[in-house]
């Protein structure tokens, strides 16, 4: 007689970046041959992976509450006689594998980012064994090589290009957690892409730590491979995040201008507008180079918009210093920001530097600049009032006859409309909130 196979389920809890969202898309991809499916949440998974971000102190204090959560459901389901694995992946698994085994005897398994192709092998020695730990390495062709494509679930997905980062900012953990930066090769991204495009895929947002560093064998650089990316039939939208203002080169800011597959709404990370405060960042730009990238996109995309991300508080940031952040906001008008209190990081030299900004001086700074970054965010949804705009329809809205889609910016937009998912529709705005828009639609545009 056969063995009726008991289905399993695994929950996994995504923090932090796009690249652990589409990490944890991916562990799931290779899961799911071995009979996991996905659980709605964590109190009744066989399996409950925590994707972990470390990028601010917060976010890796989430993580150990999170696993003391977690320990009254182990303890629940041990008593009912079944098992749970938690296992830690990410950045904090990368950065703290052995102090979290140290802290936290629950923990099964901790798995780095360059190795989810190896879980099931790895879910498989912890069951046997607990506390089988993998001595996280840095092998990312392996790791991109040896997971699945996914098959998305709708009209958008990312796509991962480059991975790890070698520019040392000076408050980041990025280059000791993901490792030195590694480009994929040209062809396996431009497969991966037609293979999205022929799942329905219209919109692909390429990810990677500093993804505008990206350079293919052959001084394939990043402009060429977007524009390699834009001749892909069905594709009909590209994005890109999280870039670099030290390489925003002279062909990527005129693609912006020539590619109307490109979306003309960019995230780059400015973090202060003192050059004072971005020497001792070692950003590699100054306040007036990043002034003058936005100025030659503008020129180069007169509707583009922009999104950065800030730190306040950095070492030795004075109000002078601070006031040129707010300076820098005010000036360029960021269509969205994130805005962030600095925080030290072990290993880091900003950690050790002199000059470090107490907690109360960091709140109240953030607060100002936040005030200034959120009333630029409603100005520019407001904005959008009266437009027309090419939406992309991913799905029904909460009412009947009424779909969602994204808007070029990025903004959801609900209207109602017969369109069908992946089509684009010209949707005219007639409202406006925080976070989204509302519309109605105009015509079918043949997409
Ligand atoms: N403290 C505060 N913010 C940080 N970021 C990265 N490291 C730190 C840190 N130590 C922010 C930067 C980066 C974003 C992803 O997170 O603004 O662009
Ligand atoms: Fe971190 Fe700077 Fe690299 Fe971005 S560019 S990942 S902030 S080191």
């Amino acid at each position: 007689m056969s063995e009726r196979a008991v289905p399993k389920h695994v929950f996994i809890e995504t923090y932090g970046c796009q690249m652990n969202v589409y990490d944890s898309e991916r562990m799931r991809d290779v899961l799911a041959p071995l009979g996991y499916a996905v659980a709605g949440k964590p109190d009744d998974a066989d399996l409950v992976i925590l994707n972990t971000c470390h990028i601010r102190e917060k976010a890796t204090e989430k993580v150990y509450s999170e696993i003391g959560r977690l320990r009254a459901h182990k303890e629940r389901r041990a008593s009912e006689g079944k098992g749970m694995t938690i296992a830690i992946a990410g950045c904090v698994a990368q950065a703290e594998g052995e102090e979290i085994m140290r802290r936290a005897p629950e923990v099964d398994l901790v798995v780095g980012p360059q190795a989810y192709h190896k879980l099931p092998e790895l879910i498989a020695l912890a069951a046997r064994k607990r506390g089988e730990r993998l001595a996280a390495d840095f092998s990312a062709q392996e790791k991109f090589d040896a997971l699945p494509a996914r098959a998305p679930d709708g009209v958008t997905a990312f796509l991962s290009i480059q991975e790890g980062c070698d520019k040392f900012c000076t408050f980041c953990v990025v280059p000791y957690t993901r490792g030195a930066e590694f480009s994929r090769p040209v062809a396996d991204v431009l497969v991966e892409a037609r293979a999205l495009a022929e799942r329905g895929v219209r919109e692909i947002t390429l990810l990677g730590q500093n993804v505008n560093a990206y350079h293919g064998a052959g001084g394939v650089g990043f402009a060429d491979l977007l524009e390699q990316l834009a001749r892909i039939e069905g594709i009909a939208r590209l994005r890109y995040m999280t870039s670099h203002p030290a390489e925003m080169t002279g062909d990527l800011i005129a693609l912006h201008g020539e590619e109307p597959k490109l979306m003309p709404f960019l995230h780059l990370p400015v973090q202060s507008g003192s050059d004072r405060i971005l020497k001792a960042m070692n950003r590699k730009h100054d306040a007036a180079h990043y002034r003058d990238i936005v100025t030659r996109l503008r020129i180069a995309r007169p509707d583009i918009a922009l999104s950065t991300d800030f730190i306040v508080g950095f070492p030795g940031e004075s109000e002078k210093d601070f006031e040129a952040s707010e300076q820098l906001a005010r000036d360029v008008g960021f269509a969205s920001a994130f805005s962030f209190k600095y925080s030290p990081r072990p290993g880091t030299p900003a950690a050790l530097m002199h000059g470090q900004v107490d907690e109360a001086m960091k709140r109240e700074r953030l607060a100002r600049l936040q005030s200034v970054l959120s009333e630029q965010q409603s100005r520019f949804n407001e904005g959008q009032v009266g437009r027309t705009l090419p939406v992309l329809v991913a799905g029904k809205g909460r009412a009947p006859g009424q779909k969602h889609g994204r808007s070029p910016y990025l903004q959801a937009v609900h209207f109602e409309s017969g369109a069908r998912e992946g089509e684009i529709v010209q949707v005219r705005i007639i409202g406006a909130s925080q976070n989204s828009l509302a519309g109605s639609a105009a015509a079918l545009e043949v997409a």
